[in-house]
This record gives C-alpha cells, structure tokens and sequence, in this order.
C-alpha cells in the first residue's frame, strides 16, 4: 500500500493520540493553573506579583491562545466519541438512568481487576461527556475573558490581569461559573488522566485499585486548594497563606 494512503485504523489511532495528547497537556495545564492563581492565597499582593511577571515577560499572551487552541483541538477529537444522532443520544440517557440504580448492586459480572463496578466505569464516561459540553461553553467563556485580559493592554494603557478586577468581578457573581467550571475540570480531568493511563497500559506497572487511589488524591487536592482560591477570590474568606508574604516591602 502507497505510504500516503490512511486506513480507518491508523486514522482511528492519529485521532486517539492527538485527543489523547491534547488532554494530557491540558490536565498538566491545569496543575500549573492552580499554583498561578493560587498565588492569591498569599494575598493580592502576591497575585499580582505573579501576573505582572507573567506578562511583562510575554508568558501570559501565547500561553492563552496556545491553549484556547488546544482547548478546542482536543474538544473537537475527543467529541467523535460523542453519539452524534438524538436516537443515540436518547439511548445514552435511557442507559445513563438504568445504570445509576445498578451501579448500586452487587454485580455478578464484577471483575477482580477493577476497584469500580462495570456500570460505575460507564456511568464515569456518560459524566465525562456532560463535564466536558459544559466545560466547553464556561471554558470558551473564561479563556475569551482572560483574552481581553492580557491582549487589550498591548493596545492601550489598560491594566492586564489584576487582583482588584479579578476579585470584583468574581465577588460580584462570576464565583458561580466559576464554582460549576472547577467541579466539572477537576472530575473531568483525574477521569481523563485514569482513562488514558489504562488506555496506554499503566496497569502493567501499577493495580486499578492503585490508580484509581491516585486519581482520587488528584481530584481532592485540586478540588480544595481551587474550591479555596476561589473563597478568597470572591471575598469570602482572608488569604490564608498571608504570612509568607508579611514583612517584604510593600
Ligand atoms: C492560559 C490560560 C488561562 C489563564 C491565563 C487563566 C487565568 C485565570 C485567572 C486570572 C483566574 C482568576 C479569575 C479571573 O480573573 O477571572 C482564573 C480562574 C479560574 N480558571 Fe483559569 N485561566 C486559564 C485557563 C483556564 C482553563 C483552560 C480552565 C478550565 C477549562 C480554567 C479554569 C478556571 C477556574 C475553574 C477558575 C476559578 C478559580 C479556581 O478555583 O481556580 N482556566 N483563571
């Protein structure tokens, strides 16, 4: 066969890489994403510290469009899993129903590998592609902000991002989306990371029970250390990490 020509397999396989690869970044992405705007937890000083850094140094601008592109990217690859048609999709739903009841039984086809029921690993994937749909619009909606953010002031004597406009605009309401967007990153994300690690043969070095171990320490970290920046963002509570910074100049 010419070396040009693709079959369904090998395009299957290049389809699976790029949305596969695009997620793995992403979800480091995000482990980054929570130090940088955690940097509030030390206070507004230490977040804008952060920021002004990020984009006097031309970090900030490409990092955004970088993956707001691959944000896309991996969406549309890894939206060929979703079942186009509605027939199928009211089918999912009907499953989605069913499964959450016997998720809860003792299942006789449970197997000694898995620390999950069979159902519960489908019903993980179905929560998967709603994270994901929602993840999409919020996503979309937080990387065009954060856009304005940090490209108008190439353009005029406009601040970028600071902790005064960050914290009003989170305070004023934005915490909502924002909350929704966390919960729906971080399931998606330690998810995805398991998926792709049984999908690539990890459990050749490590038990299920193992992974999905590390999964759930993943998802639990991130979800507190976001759930409180967050807190602090909106006004709720003090930065908690205050006193590493107290003492420097101001
Ligand atoms: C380079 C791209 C990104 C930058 C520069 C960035 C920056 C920021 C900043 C400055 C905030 C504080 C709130 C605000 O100013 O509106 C924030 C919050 C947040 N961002 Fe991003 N972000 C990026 C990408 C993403 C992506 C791809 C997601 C997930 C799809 C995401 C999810 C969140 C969430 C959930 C919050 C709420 C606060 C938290 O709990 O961490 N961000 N981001």
């Amino acid at each position: 066969m010419h070396p040009l020509v693709t079959t369904p397999a090998s395009r299957s396989l290049t389809h699976e890489i790029i949305s596969g690869g695009s997620g793995l970044v992403l979800a480091l992405f995000m482990w980054g994403h929570v130090v940088l705007v955690g940097s509030i937890l030390t206070g507004e000083r230490g977040f804008d510290w952060m920021a002004t850094f990020l984009e006097d140094y031309y970090i900030a601008q490409p990092t955004v469009a970088a993956i707001f592109i691959l944000f896309l990217v991996h969406a549309v690859f890894a939206a060929r899993k979703i079942p186009a048609q509605l027939r199928e999709r009211k089918r999912i739903a009907q499953l989605a129903k069913g499964l959450s009841q016997s998720g809860r039984e003792k299942v006789a086809t449970r197997t000694e590998h898995s620390p999950f029921r069979p159902h519960v690993e489908s019903m993980l994937w179905i929560w998967q592609v709603r994270t994901g749909m929602i993840m999409l619009v919020l996503g979309s909606f937080h990387l065009m902000l954060l856009g304005l953010d940090v490209f108008t002031p190439l353009f005029g004597e406009m601040a970028g991002i600071e902790s005064q406009t960050t914290m009003a605009r989170v305070g004023a309401g934005l915490w909502l989306p924002y909350a929704i967007l966390l919960l729906c990153v971080e399931f998606h994300a330690s998810v995805g990371l398991y998926r792709l690690a049984i999908k690539w043969g990890a459990d050749l070095w490590l038990s299920r029970k193992a992974m999905h171990r590390i999964e759930q320490v993943i998802f639990w970290t991130i979800l507190v250390v976001g759930g409180a920046t967050l807190c602090v963002l909106a006004g709720w509570i003090d930065p908690p990490l205050a006193f590493l910074l107290e003492g420097g100049a101001s």
